[in-house]
């Protein structure tokens, strides 16, 4: 028997479609589309908001509030948990104590993986046959320790926290209020235990945060919410003009002041971030739905140029779907 393997007219629609975008792309110098997604992202290609950054490096730094980074899904909250994961191990508090810095970036987890994984992001060991509430005893005696014996505080950092089960969420209250009376008293007289030596940075959409509300009233009562500054325009326009010179190869002598986002008008750039709302994951959707239509354009008349009119079409096209999504 032989199987004859035919070109389908879907694979047919999409290698053609390929081309189409591909010819664009190589007409604006780029070597791949600069809308597509990276698995690692680049530091380069992030616009920085300092101000917000330094609001949540300071707010870790006093120990006064928890804190928990509020915005919708595509905002930017993980980037800036990665930002403020590099700045915290070079800083100090006012009382000279450094930082220990955990990550727990996976979703979804039941009360042992929750206890688990954070054990395992601040590298502190435990048995598999422990139970949940062992390992958390682990993490709270090793946090203790790493305060009084290296003057370092823990910072631990979990992404979309409300995404997780309920009895998991519950165990970070307990990190959240240490240090715990008995270690005050055994503790105490020596050493002055007289704040928290952990403390939580949380990320989450609004709706996470009322769950916390509801079922966490005690951390959410000492939890500070930042909202996300979304991208105003030159902002956005900034996040396109990295994205072309990174796809062009010509990222590292990207300058701020001087670059442009050609083939795009800047009109079309304040369409797109109006419909996106300021929210980076939408810009680079909405972009590279005006980099498809331009390229079917380009194929028929030779110009690339993304314009108002052809970012108002994606635009429009897509706000049932953002709508959805948000
Ligand atoms: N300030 C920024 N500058 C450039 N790209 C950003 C910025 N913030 C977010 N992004 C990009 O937008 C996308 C969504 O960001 P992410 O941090 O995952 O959002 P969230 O965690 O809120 O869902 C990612 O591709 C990320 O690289
Ligand atoms: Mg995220």
């Amino acid at each position: 028997m032989t199987i004859a393997i035919h070109e389908s007219a879907l694979i047919r629609h999409f290698n053609t479609r390929k081309e189409v975008l591909r010819a664009w792309e190589e007409r604006i110098g780029c070597r791949f589309s600069p809308f597509r997604g990276f698995k690692m992202p680049d530091s380069r290609l992030y616009i920085e908001d300092s101000d917000f950054l330094d609001s949540i490096v300071d707010l870790i730094i006093t120990n006064e509030r928890h804190v928990f980074i509020r915005g919708p899904v595509g905002s930017g909250k993980s980037t800036l948990m990665l930002l403020a994961l590099r700045d915290l191990p070079t800083l100090a508090d006012r009382r000279g104590n450094k930082f220990v810095t955990g990550y727990v970036g996976m979703t979804g987890l039941y009360e042992k993986q929750m206890a688990a994984a954070i054990a395992d992001s601040l590298r502190v060991k435990y048995k598999r046959s422990w139970e949940s509430t062992q390992i958390i005893d682990a993490v709270a005696k090793e946090s203790l320790r790493r305060y009084i014996e290296e003057k370092s505080r823990t910072a631990l950092f979990i992404e979309d926290v409300a995404d997780n089960q309920e009895a998991a969420f519950h165990k970070l209250r307990f990190l959240a209020d240490l240090p715990t009376e008995e270690m005050v008293d055994t503790f105490g007289k020596a050493q002055t235990l007289d704040e928290p030596i952990v403390t939580l940075v949380m990320s989450g959409t609004l709706m996470y945060w009322n769950a916390m509300l509801s079922f966490l009233p005690q951390i959410a009562d000492r939890t500070e919410p930042l909202d996300v500054p979304s991208l105003n325009n030159a902002k956005a326009k900034e996040f396109v003009g990295r994205r072309i010179a990174y796809a062009q190869g010509r990222i590292d002598t990207f300058d701020p002041d001087t670059y442009d986002v050609y083939p795009f008008s800047d009109d079309s750039i304040n369409v797109i971030n109006t419909a996106a709302r300021g929210n980076p994951r939408d810009i680079r959707m909405l972009a590279r739905g005006c980099q498809q239509v331009a390229a079917e354009n380009f194929r028929k008349n030779s110009d690339p140029t993304v314009d108002k009119k052809i970012a108002s079409l994606v635009c429009q096209a897509y706000a049932t779907i953002l709508g959805e999504v948000q």
